[in-house]
């Protein structure tokens, strides 16, 4: 595209959630932005089909990846920062960075778009997330009461982040575990290792963007399912923080680092 005016846009795109409560996780992404970036349009895209079709039917609107980036293009954007709101860099962030291959090339093409890396995307993020949210716990935990953070977990090969952090924090806080809903490590796994360390309490935190449908079923649900239902069957005192990680302003800025590495510098080249 050859055009004099320049316009520079930031996409942020999440997973979703159906979850009315759950919007102020979202809330505080976009007010987090936006002050970092005053001057940018701020525009958001939800991943998950289900979500939005869900949406849809309650009155709402969301767009996809791809749905997002066309209106962007018709809207006279040149440059595009696109930020994973996602976790790990799996079958969801693979979506997105597929969807804007799409517009890089050709009459689609925009002059720049880029990609911001998930939340787990390296070592260094690893180690810096574990730090922020070993701070989210509460004052109140004992220090032999555990804290149990809860993850998705995913079948794609960089849910290795998962162990991967599970490792730091147990370095952190030697009472400290990771779980995940899907896949492993799962919660018999974690309790295992509970019993192993004669741990009679758990504080249950999600490692989730926002405390939605897997938080208020799988996390804290009274069904007999539920990791707290679970934990309780099987002797241990349960509480939870029921809070999605982007209510955390430090966790956010996590993420926005990732965006500032990726934001248009104008020089066309394309940071990944
Ligand atoms: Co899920």
């Amino acid at each position: 595209m050859n055009n004099d005016e320049e316009k520079t846009g930031i996409l942020l795109v999440t997973f979703g959630t159906s979850y009315e409560r759950a919007q102020k996780a979202f809330d505080n992404i976009e007010r987090l932005t936006r002050q970092r970036y005053p001057d940018t349009e701020v525009r958001w895209a939800y991943t998950s089909d289900i979500i939005r079709a869900k949406l849809k039917e309650e009155g709402e609107h969301l767009d996809s990846p791809v749905t997002a980036l066309a209106k962007m293009q018709d809207d006279g954007f040149t440059h595009v920062a696109v930020q994973s709101l996602h976790i790990i860099a799996g079958t969801e962030y693979g979506e997105v960075a597929e969807a804007i291959r799409m517009f890089r090339q050709g009459s689609r093409g925009f002059d720049e778009i880029t990609l911001g890396k998930p939340l787990l995307a390296s070592y260094e993020d690893v180690e810096k997330v574990s730090t922020a949210m070993l701070e989210q716990v509460p004052e109140q935990r004992g220090q032999d009461e555990a804290v149990v953070f809860m993850g998705h977990g995913s079948h794609h090969p960089a849910q290795l982040a998962y162990p991967a952090m599970a490792a730091i924090l147990k370095r952190l806080d030697r009472n400290a575990y990771l779980g995940v809903v899907e896949g492993e490590p799962g919660i018999e796994d974690v309790m295992r290792q509970c019993r192993q360390a004669e741990v009679k309490k758990i504080w249950l935190i999600p490692l989730m963007s926002v405390a939605g449908d897997h938080v208020h079923n799988d996390m804290v649900g009274d069904g007999d399912d539920s990791w707290k239902s679970i934990l309780e069957e099987n002797g241990f005192e349960c509480e939870a923080v029921v809070k999605g990680m982007a209510e955390f302003d430090s966790i956010v800025e996590l993420w926005l680092d990732h965006l500032t590495r990726v934001m248009p510098d104008g020089t066309g080249n394309q940071p990944e």
